[in-house]
């Protein structure tokens, strides 16, 4: 499939993109704590300039310097941010992409201990349970504020960045005024739709009078809040004709306030286009062009949708972080190289929310970018070495490729028939089908450098040996753990991977012991497909080890499905068709008359191999679950520094 339309240029204001593939703002906490950009951030966004990418915004940066939201939030409230921001651009242009960069105040969504004065939104409504009740502004602090985004907006234009992108989106302080689910006011804010669409207007006019037509000057709205009283999408196209009206010169169309994250960041059931009615609508609204963005890995529902005219360009989110490279990838013909995102969520927005630089489980040099621009690995003293790793999991895979890349004889030994480890198996489960990309990824990254993959091939230190290494990479990944309670010696349950993988047929009535993350996974799979479910959990709640998007999915499957949970459940043994298990009250119960009993309570570390390599003087580095059972972020990272390190 070619790819015209995303591959054609695109103009507003004074701009002219040479495409339509759009990194949108993400917080990455890249910037340094005194609110200037870092090295880091400089090294960060010209990655994804390099890749191709033709549009490019720079993360929420803080317009009011009473509303800095976190210690490593970029700034724009002081000059001192210039030339930091002009480093980002230039890095930017030298690949001929274009910079936006969004302005904020988080208003609600903010964090009045790390700005050191209170909350401030149209209304005092808080932005969620447990979070700080704002002010609601006054009419004069409003005037004042607006004041703030012409300030920013002028620090932009000396930077040389080429958009800006007011945020009137997510419940953050713009939308906390449009948004009559958030405006109580009674003043000539509040009320009516022009009221609550007075303060948008005066900051557009405001950035207009201060920077002209020198800048495109665009805004971030919501095509629907999700929210009962929200704004919807015919709320949203008219504030689409507005915004155009008052001056906008293009639109960007997210989606949701934070309360409801998942259709924000979509889980990995989610799919490209899910948000593509809603931006239609938008689209039919103005004249101007509109950004649209929802879980797009690729570019093929993204080149539809501006070939039938529902948008004029794509952003992609995660998929930037997941691969910088994306655009010039599909430009060159070499979609099978693409990593793909998996919105698992682990590393970015997790990350994120605690303040820390973000990272990925698909890309693990996300945040590592400018000490991998000053490591290009061709310097005199790289000895190109012979290079064993054991285990083809995402971890091996990712250590395999990087090493090979890095001109090293990799051979990589797998015990299974394919490779992909448990990060294979983890595609099964309902809606995770795109983690099989990710595995395909790594197999052809790792094949195409040079890797050689021996599968079908359980490593010893004799085979190891054989290979002659000057390195070994463990990376044997983890074993299922069994509960060590009486009758589970006697073999009378199925693994979780030997559900997931078609190994045995488990009948009608099923019970899961483990209601985390990989047990309740398991539980869904069979529920999805018609089997009765019941699971059996030590903790309070299911499912505590998951990512609340991922949650409440989940959640809302086994309320269709009728799943059966027991919480607070101690197992004390296990029977062929069922367990004992007590309460903390001190009862006991039995739940018996099941089909299949099914052991998914975790994983321990298997590493039969470093110590004694070790003790042979072979140079041995143990990574991921081979080290302790953890997340797969875990492994890709370690996977990195140690094949970057040889
Ligand atoms: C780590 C992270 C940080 C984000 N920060 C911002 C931000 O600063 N401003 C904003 O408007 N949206 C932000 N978003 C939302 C994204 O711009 C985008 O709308 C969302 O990720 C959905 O796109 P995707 O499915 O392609 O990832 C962030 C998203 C992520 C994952
Ligand atoms: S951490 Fe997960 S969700 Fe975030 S960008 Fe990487 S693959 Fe996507």
């Amino acid at each position: 499939m070619e790819f015209a339309h995303m591959f054609s240029p695109v103009s507003f204001g004074p701009i002219s993109v040479k495409n339509r593939f759009v990194v949108p703002p993400m917080g990455n906490n890249f910037a340094n704590s005194d609110g200037t950009w870092s090295e880091q951030s400089v090294a960060y966004y010209r990655e994804r300039a390099k890749g191709e990418f033709g549009l490019i915004t720079i993360e929420a940066t803080v317009v009011h310097d009473n509303a800095k939201g976190g210690p490593l939030k970029p700034c724009l409230f002081s000059d001192a941010s210039i030339p930091s921001l002009a480093k980002i651009a230039d890095a930017c242009h030298s690949y001929g992409a274009k910079v936006a960069v969004q302005l904020q105040n988080a208003g609600p969504e903010g964090n009045a201990a790390c700005a050191g004065a209170p909350l401030q939104a149209a209304s005092a409504i808080a932005a969620a349970d447990g979070r700080d009740v704002p002010q609601a502004l006054s009419a004069e602090q409003i005037y004042d504020l607006v004041k703030g985004y012409g300030d920013a907006a002028e620090r932009a234009l000396k930077a040389g960045v080429d958009a800006l992108e007011v945020h009137m989106a997510h419940g953050y302080l713009v939308s906390s005024f449009i948004s009559p689910r958030t405006n109580k006011r009674v003043d000539e804010f509040g009320g009516s739709f022009e009221n609550r669409m007075r303060f948008s207007r005066l900051i557009l006019e405001e950035i207009r009078a201060r920077v002209g037509n020198r800048m495109a000057v665009g805004c971030r709205i919501n095509s629907s809040d999700e929210m009962p009283g929200g704004i919807d999408v015919h709320d949203a196209a008219v504030i689409a004709r507005y915004l155009e009206a008052h001056g906008a010169d293009y639109l960007h169309v997210s989606r949701a306030v934070h309360i409801k994250d998942e259709y924000m960041w979509a889980p990995t059931s989610v799919h490209a286009g899910f948000s593509a009615d809603l931006v239609t609508e938008i689209k039919r609204a103005v004249h101007i062009p509109v950004i649209t963005i929802g879980r797009f890995t690729d570019a093929y529902y993204a080149e539809l949708m501006l070939e039938q005219g529902r948008s004029d360009m794509v952003a992609f989110g995660r998929q930037s972080l997941a691969d910088p490279y994306m655009p010039l990838k599909i430009k060159e013909h070499r979609q099978e190289d693409i990593v793909p995102c998996i919105a698992c969520l682990q590393g970015c927005v997790a990350n994120m929310y605690c303040g820390k630089p973000i990272r990925c489980l698909a890309n693990p040099e996300l945040g590592f970018e400018c000490d991998a621009s000053n490591d290009d690995g061709d310097d005199q003293n790289h000895v190109a070495k012979r290079v064993v790793v054991v285990g083809g999991g995402v971890g091996g895979l990712c250590a395999a490729a990087i090493a090979a890349e890095r001109g090293h004889e990799v051979v990589l030994l797998e015990e299974q028939l394919q490779p992909g480890g448990n990060m294979r198996l983890a595609a099964f489960p309902p809606g995770k089908g795109d983690i099989t990309a990710l595995v395909r990824s790594y197999i052809v990254r790792a094949q195409k450098a040079g890797a050689d993959i021996r599968c079908n091939t359980k490593a010893s230190v004799e085979n190891i040996l054989a290979c002659e290494p000057d390195v070994v990479v463990v990376a044997s990944g983890a074993k299922p753990f069994i509960l060590p309670v009486k009758g589970a010696d006697e073999k009378q349950f199925a693994l979780g991977e030997e559900i997931l993988s078609g190994a045995v047929n488990p009948g009608h009535a099923v019970l899961v012991i483990g209601g985390g993350m990989v047990g309740c996974e398991i539980g869904d799979f069979l529920a999805e497909l018609g089997h009765e479910v019941s699971i059996v959990e030590y903790r309070d709640v299911l499912a505590a080890d998951m990512i609340s998007e991922h949650r409440k999915e989940m959640m809302k499957h086994f309320s269709e499905y009728g799943v059966k949970s027991y919480c607070q459940a101690n197992v004390q043994e296990l029977f062929e068709d069922g367990v004992a298990y007590c309460t903390p009250d001190g009862a006991c119960h039995e739940l018996r008359g099941f089909d299949t009993v099914v052991m998914a309570v975790g994983y321990r570390s298997c590493d039969e191999l470093s110590e004694e390599l070790r003790a042979q003087g072979i140079e041995t580095y143990a990574i991921g679950d081979a080290v302790r059972a953890r997340r797969a972020i875990d492994a890709t990272r370690e996977a990195y520094d140690v094949a970057r390190g040889l």
